[in-house]
């Protein structure tokens, strides 16, 4: 499987032609298949599925912080204390993985099981034996660990410090990540350094909809921002220098990126702009040829600061060197992606927003179109043309990396006959086949997710699995929903095929898992 990326690490140069548009394949009734090679796998993070909250030396995170002195900002009054109940049920969560006959599982690590102090002074024995036994259960039946090293869970004593906001977290990050690298470094061979910046940055410390919840906005988000890019920079050297030959595997970042399309013609302008406001703020860094946060944003926010009477722009800076340090600092470009917005920026579009925010400064509007099916969370709708024009302007923009989709998926209520799911899912991949087609570099695919789990402030109303999960049992029990059947199918055949229809009497495990 590693060979399988490395050579397309090597050969992925070949540039994506510019398409306006392609009419999306249509011809759903012969099996489509996927290339050679490709791999399929599922995702999960610690918080949302371990529990085991304060168990074995593990110490308070920031979800641990905000669900027990704020419950009900959760909107079941729900929190990750239990969740799946991983930390004791991981072998389950394997035999799954084999049921699915998956490639690889992405998982994320609880810094604060490793570190309970947060820093590398003391390594707590417990937590790593639990991330050995699951790895090691894993690769036994030849699933490749994709670890990513953080997905939300901040420590709470570094929160107590700033967080994100303070630029003593580059080192804090880098000691945690090189910590991760020598006790796993040698079984792991794919690594992601930190899951969706957005959404810990601007959710988190500017709009207040994520843990730490605080609303500092224009300001926090953009100072998170530049922390978090360099924190993830310095982790990637230092797998790069000092581990990388010992386990020969890539390391990356996983970035959420919708795909933003104008409303009219006139709003094409305004909707790229966006677009690198939302998430080129992060991918620019790192994928463009120049690197630097994009232009449009330092010139944007820089105007406005002045305009807003700040002594100085509210975007920080990064210096020459820590541009270099960016540059490049992925060796594949990790994409979640769920969802398509429709842009528009005219007069109604100027001064509705606070000042100084995010929406400001980006000064336009977005909606979702009404008659696009409707998934159990409002944000989310399925537009699989929006995938397509993303992953092509990927392409385009970065000079056609090597991309691994490391999230997609679509909610439900509880039950198994999710054909909405299964309807996503289908759609989703025809559109990324569409984009391979056209040359896209796009060399794996990963399900949000293997199973049901705690949907952050969602609680565990919105439900995202293949396995549906029954919180009023203690085991916690899983149970395949028609997509985990579907989805079995497309990785044993490797092919995608609309008339499939799933005997879904009984889940096996097929030879060779
Ligand atoms: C996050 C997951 C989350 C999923 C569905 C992604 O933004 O990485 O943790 O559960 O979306 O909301």
């Amino acid at each position: 499987m590693i060979r399988h990326l490395k050579l397309v690490l090597v050969i992925s140069t070949s540039i994506c032609l510019l398409v306006q548009s392609k009419t999306v394949n249509k011809d759903r009734n012969t099996p489509r298949p996927f290339p050679k090679g490709f791999l399929f796998g599922t995702s999960t993070a610690s918080y949302q599925t371990e529990g085991g909250w304060n168990l074995d030396g593990k110490s308070e995170n920031i979800w641990d912080h905000l669900t027990h002195t704020n419950p009900c900002s959760v909107k079941d009054c729900s929190n990750g204390d239990i969740a799946n109940d991983s930390y004791h049920l991981y072998k389950r969560d394997v035999e799954m993985m084999r049921e699915l006959g998956l490639h690889f599982y992405r998982f994320s690590l609880s810094w604060t099981r490793i570190l309970s102090s947060s820093f590398p002074n003391k390594i707590n024995d417990a937590g790593v034996q639990y991330y050995n036994n699951l790895i090691d259960e894993m690769l036994k039946y030849n699933i490749e660990p994709m670890v990513t090293l953080y997905h939300w869970d901040l420590p709470q004593q570094l929160q107590l410090l700033g967080g994100w906001t303070n630029p003593h977290v580059v080192d804090w990050f880098a000691d945690y990540a090189r910590v991760a690298f020598e006790l796993f470094g040698d079984r792991v061979k794919y690594w992601v350094t930190v899951n969706e910046p957005r959404q810990i940055c601007y959710q988190g410390y500017g709009a207040a909809t994520m843990a730490p919840l605080i609303a500092i906005p224009g300001i926090a988000e953009y100072m998170c921002a530049k922390n978090l890019l360099v924190a993830h920079a310095k982790a990637y050297h230092i797998y790069d220098k000092e581990f990388r030959d010992k386990g020969a595997g890539v390391i990356g970042i996983s970035i959420s990126a919708d795909w933003i399309e104008p409303e009219t013609p006139k709003d094409t302008q305004a909707a790229f702009e966006a677009l690198q406001f939302e998430w080129g703020q992060y991918a620019h860094p790192i994928f463009s040829e120049a690197g630097d946060f994009p232009p449009v944003m330092k010139e944007r926010i820089a105007a406005k600061s002045a305009e807003q009477g700040f002594p100085r722009s509210r975007l920080p800076e990064f210096s020459k060197k820590e541009i270099e340090m960016l540059r490049g600092s992925s060796d594949f470009f990790g994409l979640n992606h769920y969802s398509t917005n429709i842009l528009y920026k005219n007069a109604s579009t100027q001064g509705i927003f606070e000042k100084p925010s995010f929406y400001d400064d980006i000064g336009a509007a977005t909606y979702q179109r009404p008659e696009w099916p409707t998934s159990a969370s409002f944000w989310l709708k399925s537009v699989p043309w929006g995938f397509y024009k993303l992953l092509r302007f990927i392409s385009d923009e970065y000079n056609n990396p090597p991309v691994i989709i490391t999230e997609n998926g679509w909610s439900t209520l509880t039950g198994i006959e999710d054909d909405g799911r299964v309807a996503y899912y289908r759609d989703y991949l025809d559109a990324m086949l569409d984009a391979i087609e056209d040359g896209c570099e796009v060399i794996a695919y990963t399900a949000w997710s293997l199973m049901d789990n705690f949907e952050w402030m969602q609680g565990y109303t919105e439900r995202f699995g293949l396995y549906e999960v029954d919180y009023n049992s203690p085991q916690r029990t899983r149970t395949p929903r028609k997509s985990a059947f579907v989805y079995k199918q497309i990785i044993r055949t490797n092919q995608l095929d609309y008339d499939y229809v799933p005997d879904t009497n009984e889940m096996t495990i097929d030879e060779g898992h």
